[in-house]
């Protein structure tokens, strides 16, 4: 994500790969002796993570769209190069910092519009419904993109639990806001803590995913540990980290990134490349990892290649007003 920035004569981020992250990768992936997973390793038994974390296998999602043939983002890339403003705006902040972030214990709080409220301890959460492996591409609004499989369950699964009342036309997203945990806090670059929310059919489309885990392994704290969503037909910034409350509303909610900058972030933020961010084109966008610093760029797909499985979710509304 960016923030309004009065220098509009700078190159676009989309533009850029930093070299660090470029460097970082072949490192890295040297170190580890390995390349990004082919199509057949993945069939062989996944991409590989990093290693070090709790294995969370889950099997292969049989649901359409949750397995995109694309190649997956190495690890050591989709581990390193993070939005997680809380612990700072650099991509490698995350990475460096969030090892402050305790994930347990961690209680998921679902309350609101429903007949079955709850606190849920995020070992129970993560049992409450059987955990699958998704290959989802994730798209940011910056221009970038990676492939990652991810290990959860739909969302629906919780949300179905809670019973929401008739009342309940939004699912409202909060996540950990903690200055003792999160260095990026006393920045005032956002309102914390980080809010997001969904229409209640989004949040039931089956693609949303509950996300605990990435490549067979728990989420690494940078990637929003213990707890996320993702949601693979929006831009990143939909998909929030280290979620502590799920409250269903009536009225729409106002998103953090909607607050802080309304023209440039609506709520629906949809993957669209038809719609360009008010500063930059959303029509192509740069592989993380894969593409080199010279290296074209790819052409972006509606709804992130998932208007199959989302476009009827938006029949006849107009997606440029509602960007
Ligand atoms: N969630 C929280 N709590 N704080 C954040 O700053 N950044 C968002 C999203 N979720 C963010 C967040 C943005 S802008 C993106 S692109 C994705 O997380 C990045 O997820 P990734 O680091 O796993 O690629």
């Amino acid at each position: 994500m960016l923030i309004r920035t009065p220098f509009p004569h700078e190159p676009q981020p989309s533009e850029i790969t930093p070299r660090s992250v470029y460097l970082n990768r072949r490192s890295a992936l040297a170190g580890l002796g390995l390349a990004a997973a082919s199509p057949l390793a993945l069939a062989q038994g996944g991409a590989p993570g990093g290693g070090k974390l709790a294995k969370l296998p889950g099997a292969r999602s049989a649901l359409a769209g949750a397995m995109v043939l694309d190649k997956p983002t190495a690890y050591a890339d989709a581990a390193s190069y993070n939005n997680f403003y809380e612990f700072g705006t650099d991509k490698s902040d995350p990475a460096e910092r969030a090892h402050t972030l305790k994930t347990r214990p961690w209680t998921v709080v679902v309350e609101g519009e429903c007949a079955k409220p709850g606190r849920y301890d995020i070992d129970a959460l993560l049992k409450l419904s059987a955990q699958e492996e998704r290959i989802y591409r994730l798209r940011c609004v910056e221009g970038w993109s990676m492939v990652i499989p991810w290990v959860g369950y739909s969302l629906s699964e919780l949300i179905k639990r809670a019973e929401p009342t008739g009342k309940a036309k939004f699912v409202e997203f909060t996540t950990l806001a903690d200055r003792a945990q999160m260095p990026g806090l006393r920045s005032g670059v956002l309102d914390w803590p980080y809010v997001e929310a969904l229409r209640m059919d989004e949040a039931m489309h089956p693609l949303a995913l509950l996300t605990f885990g990435m490549y067979g392994e728990v989420l690494p704290n940078q990637n929003g540990a213990p707890v996320r969503i993702v949601l693979p037909w929006k831009y990143g910034f939909k998909s929030a980290k280290s979620i502590v409350k799920i409250r269903f509303v009536e009225k729409q909610p106002r998103s953090s990134w909607e607050q802080s900058a309304p023209q440039e972030y609506g709520f629906y933020s949809n993957v669209n490349p038809n719609v360009p961010h008010p500063r930059w084109s959303q029509a192509t966008e740069r592989r993380i990892g894969e593409d080199g610093l010279f290296a074209k760029k790819r052409p972006t797909l509606m709804f992130n290649g998932y208007e199959a499985q989302v476009g009827q979710l938006y029949a006849g509304m107009d997606l440029k007003r509602f960007y």
